[in-house]
């Protein structure tokens, strides 16, 4: 199951017991990439998201944990630093959100139930990217403290550690702008970092390298992530998750980028995703174009997907106005086909 945000965390980002519930009905999916979760205070861009800095945090993880893991699944929990895409009014002290480069990014943030304009931010000082290598190497510890199974770094979809690696985004002079090698640094130093703490086994990358979403544009994408890529396989965290092309749109975004070409580089697990069906999701891994695909969307309507997909059943259609905040309404509420589901409310209500 891929990472999606829900936007029904509690006051001080503090995952809720309907949100244990939630991830406990998806635990046939095998792994759970549970939604993105900021590490620290300004790495939040949108209401509603859930965190993994503060002693409550943890603890609501905890309780979540121990639903999946009751229920025979296994869970990873992906780190999140925004970047740019935030706003002042979900930053401390309403401050400008940070960025590589103070360069406003062309993109929307969802706070009070509504879409605005992301704010300007301000560019982070030389001394202060260590703090935010030291905030992933936390959030880590903090995670696998909560129980997860381990922890995806998100570099994808054109947050923090994505508007660094861009061109698009990082205007730096310093060692971490300029070449390709300057820019793919942060990211390395944070794989790097989160590795010894977790082990390899434990922790995945998640990278998006045509996605133009929230503002992401690099003059050489082929050229940038055959670095990125080589630079992970070196660091050998246990998978690369690629969102192959426009996150959640075409899969032929930029038909000239080669994504087998990528997958033949990094020697461990190659998860796939973005817009696969179950067909084409078999015929990737016969021929061996992934060793695993995660999808997102389907999981929204059908807890119960790879039963339905086992059965070839027809899926759920989803609720489009409950994606982002709210209750249980489109969120625990749609049915599996048979109620074979583990129920754990009771235990951790
Ligand atoms: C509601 C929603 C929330 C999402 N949240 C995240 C997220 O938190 N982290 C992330 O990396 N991708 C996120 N995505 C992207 C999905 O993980 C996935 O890449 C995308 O939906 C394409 O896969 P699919 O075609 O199987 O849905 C989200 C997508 C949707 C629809």
């Amino acid at each position: 199951m891929a990472p999606l945000t829900r936007s029904r965390a509690a006051e001080g980002g503090v995952p809720t017991p309907l949100m244990a519930e939630y991830y406990a009905q998806r635990v046939s999916a095998g792994l759970i990439i549970a939604e993105a979760t900021q590490i620290c205070a300004e790495g939040q861009g949108y209401e509603g998201t859930p965190g993994i800095y503060t002693g409550p945090q943890i603890a609501g993880w905890e309780l979540l944990t121990h639903a999946v893991h009751t229920c025979g699944g296994r869970i990873f929990l992906q780190l999140w630093h925004v970047g740019r895409i935030s706003h002042t009014s979900l930053q401390p002290g309403g401050r400008a959100p940070v960025a590589p480069s103070a360069l406003r990014a062309k993109a929307q943030t969802f706070i009070g139930g509504r879409y605005v304009d992301v704010s300007e931010p301000r560019a982070l000082e030389g001394n202060e990217i260590p703090e935010i290598v030291e905030a992933y190497v936390l959030a880590t510890r903090n995670a696998l403290w909560a129980g997860f199974d381990g922890v995806e770094v998100h570099a994808a979809n054109g947050y923090l550690i994505d508007q660094f690696l861009r061109d698009g985004s990082n205007m730096r002079t310093d060692e971490y702008g300029g070449s390709i090698e300057n820019r793919a640094r942060f990211l390395a130093e944070i794989v790097q970092g989160v590795i010894a703490e977790a082990g390899e086994d434990r922790v995945g990358v998640r990278i998006a390298p045509v996605s133009a979403v929230n503002d992401a544009h690099d003059s050489q994408p082929e050229k940038l992530f055959t670095h990125v890529v080589e630079v992970l396989d070196r660091l050998k965290p246990a998978y690369l998750h690629v969102i192959e092309g426009q996150t959640e749109g075409p899969r032929d975004f930029d038909p000239s980028f080669d994504f087998a070409a990528l997958r033949k580089q990094f020697h461990g697990t190659y998860i796939a995703n973005n817009g696969y069906t179950v067909e084409l999701a078999a015929e990737s891994i016969a021929a061996g174009t992934a060793d695993l695909v995660a999808f997102g969307r389907p999981f929204i309507a059908n807890p119960d997907l790879v039963e339905r997909f086992r059965a070839h059943a027809p899926l759920g259609s989803t609720d489009a106005t409950t994606l982002y905040g709210g209750g249980a309404k489109g969120y625990t509420d749609y049915p599996a086909l048979s109620d074979t589901r583990c129920h754990v409310t009771s235990g951790i209500a």
